[in-house]
């Protein structure tokens, strides 16, 4: 699949797009201090001796540097196109801002004998909604989701995003990025050069995208440095926003409320060294998310999340245990008795509990797998194809006390295909073009299968019980 250019767009329709790009007042009308709350506001002060910041406006002028999107503030107009310019050396395509920062941090790199490659920047609707439609139909759109941004909701398409890669791709848009020289360079110097890594690992929940140790945004070196001096792990707890989840679900998932005995500062994190997003006046019920550190809790107020400290709450009221909710006895004998059940996607089996662990294979949608043993945080240990490993619980249905049938006799019966010899190290990857993840790398030399389906020069093969595409020049 080719990289589209970016869509030319008028002067004049750049303009109105900025001026239809309205910015979302930070602190709500309820939240502005009255009369009586001036002598509360010094006492805020001396309740939390940290220095009082403005709340930060939150940006949503698409042609703005610091604009912010997440899958909770789409782009608008959501078909936004950027001027861009090639980044130098290559095809990928940025903000001219971003792509003269992203320059000068690949030429710091190489001093230090790390050499970056852009993998993608600069996409337009368009292509993200190719993208999106592609992970969708094979992964379901429950995972596609986690990977890959709705058209009009990405951080590509504003022109300020780029995914980077090693020379030799190695582990390129994999976890495993995080441990190439390229991946620890990034995550060590990128904001130095106005670059944020932004869906950091652990913070699933929050950004509502698995860990993608490759993707920085440009925020510009100022931006940059106020976040990283922040102490906020997500761009979301910096202006204390919802990320993944909306206001609604995340109203109904509160985990009990408190009272403020203060006014009191909500942080960016558990700690005053985080940043002030907002002042809760005294007396003012808030939302409590489940979460809790260092007798901090993360709350909800006045449509902003973020921590305060626990001194100064009264009538705390949230459970001891918020996360049992497997009680039922239908569940149980799901969770304890099953011996197998269907994937309802291409489900990544992993090597342990959650999405942070490496991907062992990907189990087509509709397979049945054997379940070896009891269900930990909603995944299940499942063998399958003569591999074990992890699957997340959401994607398996139709449990069932009985043992899967062997494989290997339906493999046998399958119609037989042509086969062909891979002439290097050969990476496998989820979708036909390099800017896809990588999905194993096949050794020089092998035989793969060929699944008769074929795109752009690049084949779908089969090798090693796993599916997916490789480039055709490194076929015989
Ligand atoms: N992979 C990131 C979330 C995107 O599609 O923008
Ligand atoms: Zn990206």
């Amino acid at each position: 699949m080719k990289q589209p250019r970016a869509l030319k767009v008028p002067l004049a329709a750049t303009i109105s797009a900025a001026l239809m790009a309205t910015l979302l007042p930070l602190a709500p009308a309820n939240a502005a201090p009255t009369a009586t709350s001036t002598t509360e506001i010094a006492q805020t002060v001396s309740v939390d001796s940290a220095v009082q910041i403005a709340a930060k406006k939150i940006q949503r002028n698409p042609s703005k540097t610091d604009v912010f999107v997440n899958k909770k503030y789409p782009l608008s107009p959501k078909k936004y196109a950027p001027k861009t310019v090639a980044v130098k050396g290559t095809n990928v395509r940025l903000k001219s801002s971003a792509a003269t920062a992203y320059s000068k941090m690949v030429k710091a790199a190489a001093k230090d004998g790390v050499h970056i490659r852009a993998v993608s920047g600069y996409r337009s609707y368009a292509r993200q909604a190719e993208l999106y439609n592609y992970y969708t139909r094979i992964y379901g759109q429950s995972y596609a989701s986690k990977i890959s941004a709705v058209p009009g909701t990405s951080e590509h398409q504003t022109g300020l995003a780029i995914d980077v890669g090693n020379r030799n791709s190695e582990c390129g848009l994999q976890a495993c990025f995080a441990n190439t020289p390229v991946g620890k360079w990034v995550a060590k110097n990128a904001h130095k050069y106005g670059f944020i890594l932004r869906y950091p690992k652990g913070q699933e929940s929050v950004t509502g995208y698995s860990y993608e140790p490759w993707h920085f945004r440009y925020l510009g070196t100022s931006l940059a440095k106020s976040y990283k001096n922040s102490g906020a792990k997500t761009l979301e707890a910096y202006y204390g926003v919802a990320g993944s989840k909306s206001k609604d679900t995340s109203t109904k998932k509160s985990k009990g409320t408190a009272k403020t005995t203060a006014n009191l500062n909500m942080r960016s994190g558990a700690g005053t060294n985080n940043r002030v997003l907002l002042t809760i006046p005294r007396g003012k019920s808030v939302q409590l998310t489940g979460s809790k550190k260092s007798g901090w809790y993360e709350v909800r107020y006045s449509s902003k999340t973020g921590w305060v400290s626990g001194k100064y709450l009264s009538n705390v009221s949230m459970p001891s245990t918020p996360k049992k909710k497997e009680s039922s006895k239908d569940n149980k004998s799901k969770s304890t008795q099953a011996k197998s059940a269907k994937t309802t996607a291409n489900l990544n089996m992993r090597a342990g509990v959650g999405t942070g662990h490496r991907v062992v294979l990907t189990i087509p949608r509709g397979k049945q797998v054997t379940i070896t043993g009891s269900k930990k945080s909603g995944w299940y240990p499942v063998k399958y194809s003569g591999k074990s490993g992890w699957v997340s619980g959401q994607y398996l249905n139709n449990f069932s006390n009985s043992a899967p049938k062997s494989n290997s006799q339906k493999q046998k019966s399958s119609p037989k295909s042509s086969t062909k010899k891979t002439v290097a190290n050969l990476n496998m990857r989820s979708g036909a073009g390099t800017n896809h993840r990588v999905v194993l790398t096949i050794p020089k030399g092998k035989k793969v299968t060929l699944t008769g389906s074929k795109k752009s020069g690049w084949y779908e093969v089969k090798y090693s019980s796993k599916t997916g595409w490789v480039s055709g020049k490194y076929l015989r």
